[in-house]
């Protein structure tokens, strides 16, 4: 929750790859190459709170054209640890500020990977309105839509869960957070034109670092909506840390494209 380290977009890579929308990607891979239609051009891609580079990492091989990525994030520690290539340029911005300014009007796509959850229904306005502006493709990905749901019972897991939603819904830098309200909200927002399909987290029970990673997660999220059951949420999370069960954590993928 709020946990951008570069350990944790490393583990959560392989489940995000796993779990994103294929459909999307190969609609997105034709509207490109009709896009480019032989100009020899690179296709301009901007990857807005790219971190360390996971959504470049994952879509470029996936788009059968050239590419040039800017990676935009508030966090140059994060850049930094991003791919050294020729393709990719990074940009130091605070996005709640700067958004437009990191649209150019020569962006071909606007790609978000697990951002959109963190921002404000007047963010995502500005956002659609600024993609609609220079008249490019807009790809989000990965966004929290609210559910969690374990293969068995704990008579816990609902009131933790709407804990860990009320926490989504908080301050996160953009204004009051969408949370797990961004997939909606983003569908009203940018009309029917907008496509969504489910991209859910699949965690096994063998899947334990990153089982540990969210129920740690959650159980700090949680004791810091309701401090006063710190414990009941503890012991809660001693047994989901070590529990048998599958777990499904619910993500929408999203894709907007321009008229050509
Ligand atoms: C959940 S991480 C996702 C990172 C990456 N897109 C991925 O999928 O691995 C959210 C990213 O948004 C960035 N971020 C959060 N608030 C920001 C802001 N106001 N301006 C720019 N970047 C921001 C964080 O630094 C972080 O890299």
């Amino acid at each position: 929750m709020g946990d951008f380290s570069a350990d944790w977009l490393s583990l959560r890579a392989r489940y995000d790859t796993e779990a994103r929308a294929e459909v999307l990607e190969q609609r997105l891979a034709r509207f490109a190459a009709a896009r480019l239609n032989g100009s020899g051009r690179a296709l301009q891609v901007i990857d807005l709170g790219a971190g360390s580079g996971n959504n470049h990492r994952h879509l470029s091989p996936r788009l059968p054209i050239r590419q040039h990525w800017t990676l935009v994030d508030g966090d140059e520690d994060l850049l930094r640890t991003a791919p050294q290539t020729t393709d990719i340029s990074r940009k130091h911005a605070d996005l709640a500020v700067d958004l437009e300014a990191s649209v150019p009007e020569t962006a071909d796509l606007v790609t978000a990977s697990a951002l959109i959850d963190l921002v404000s229904r007047n963010w995502l306005v500005r956002l659609v309105r600024r993609v609609e502006e220079v008249n490019a493709a807009l790809l989000v990905v990965l966004t929290y839509d609210g559910r969690i749901r374990w293969s068995d019972d704990d008579a816990e897991d609902g009131w933790v869960r709407d804990l860990v939603n009320t926490h989504q819904r908080g301050e996160k830098g953009f204004g009051p957070a969408l949370g797990p309200d961004a997939p909606r909200a983003f569908q009203d927002v940018a009309g029917p034109g907008l496509a969504t399909f489910s991209s859910d987290w699949r965690i096994g029970r063998a899947d334990r670092d990153m089982r540990i990673a969210l129920v740690d997660g959650w159980a700090t999220a949680a004791a810091e909506i309701a401090p006063e059951d710190r414990s009941r949420v503890s012991a809660w999370a001693l047994r989901r840390r070590e529990s048998e069960a599958d777990l499904i954590v619910g993500h929408a993928d999203q894709l907007m494209l321009p008229a050509m």
